[in-house]
């Protein structure tokens, strides 16, 4: 199926099934064309890297309460910004979260820059996470890819090729799906399919918004992709 007729169709399924997160705005807020806060998008991306979403809810919600604005999070103390990251592990990120703040506060006046080039300059911030900010909080149609949408192109597109050696392809079948209209949400759109449809195991193909247009489904083989070569 060409690629307008898919990304419309996942939008739609995400206007009718989007999980509800804290650093989300609503459908009504979405009709409307708000976008989220920039700073709660980033801490919530960074937060999100090797933990789930279910582990970093109540984090997510702490930090914001406490230091509601980036500029509140740079002037904290490192040692309370420490404690309240307890639990979420992989320390670095914390050290490089409050490094962030503090460039965002003092380089920039406390505004995200608002483009991928420009987020991905700021500490901590790699390809993912500068595609996504830019994506999800400034409308910028950056591509973004994680496992999840690793694992729906692959099936979507009948992609046997294993990973690692997959990843270009797999990148270059998401970049030609991403919108001009709407990145941020299709970008969720797709993690959020791949958190609760295109599973990697037992996916539930038959609710899946993209069953008729996906390969993998219609050759029988969507369980087995991705292909992954041995270790
Ligand atoms: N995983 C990481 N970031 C996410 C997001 N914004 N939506 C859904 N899943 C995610």
């Amino acid at each position: 199926a060409a690629a307008a007729a898919l990304s419309s169709t996942l939008l739609d399924w995400y206007d009718a099934h989007a999980r509800v997160m804290p650093w989300r705005v609503g459908p009504a807020e979405r009709a409307a064309g708000t976008r989220p806060d920039p700073y709660r998008v980033w801490l919530s991306e960074v937060m999100l890297q090797q933990t789930t979403v279910a582990a970093v809810r109540d984090y997510f919600r702490a930090f914001t309460d406490r230091w509601p604005r980036v500029t509140d999070l740079a002037a904290a103390a490192d040692a309370d910004v420490m404690a309240a990251w307890a639990g979420l592990g992989y320390y670095a990120r914390a050290r490089n979260l409050l490094k962030c703040a503090r460039v965002v506060t003092q380089d920039h006046g406390g505004r995200f820059p608002d483009t991928a080039e420009g987020l991905r300059a700021l500490p901590g911030i790699g390809p993912y996470t500068s595609a996504a900010i830019a994506a999800i909080a400034f409308d910028r149609p950056e591509t973004v890819v994680d496992g999840n949408v690793e694992r729906v192109m692959a099936r979507l597109r009948g992609i046997e090729t294993p990973l690692p050696p997959a990843k270009p392809e797999l990148t270059e079948a998401a970049a030609a799906l991403t919108p001009d209209k709407r990145p941020g949400d299709y970008a969720q759109a797709v993690m959020d399919l791949g958190a609760t449809i295109c599973t990697p195991r037992n996916p539930a193909c038959g609710i899946c918004p993209w069953r008729d247009p996906c390969v993998a489904r219609a050759t029988g083989i969507a369980a087995e992709l991705p292909r992954k070569l041995p270790k």
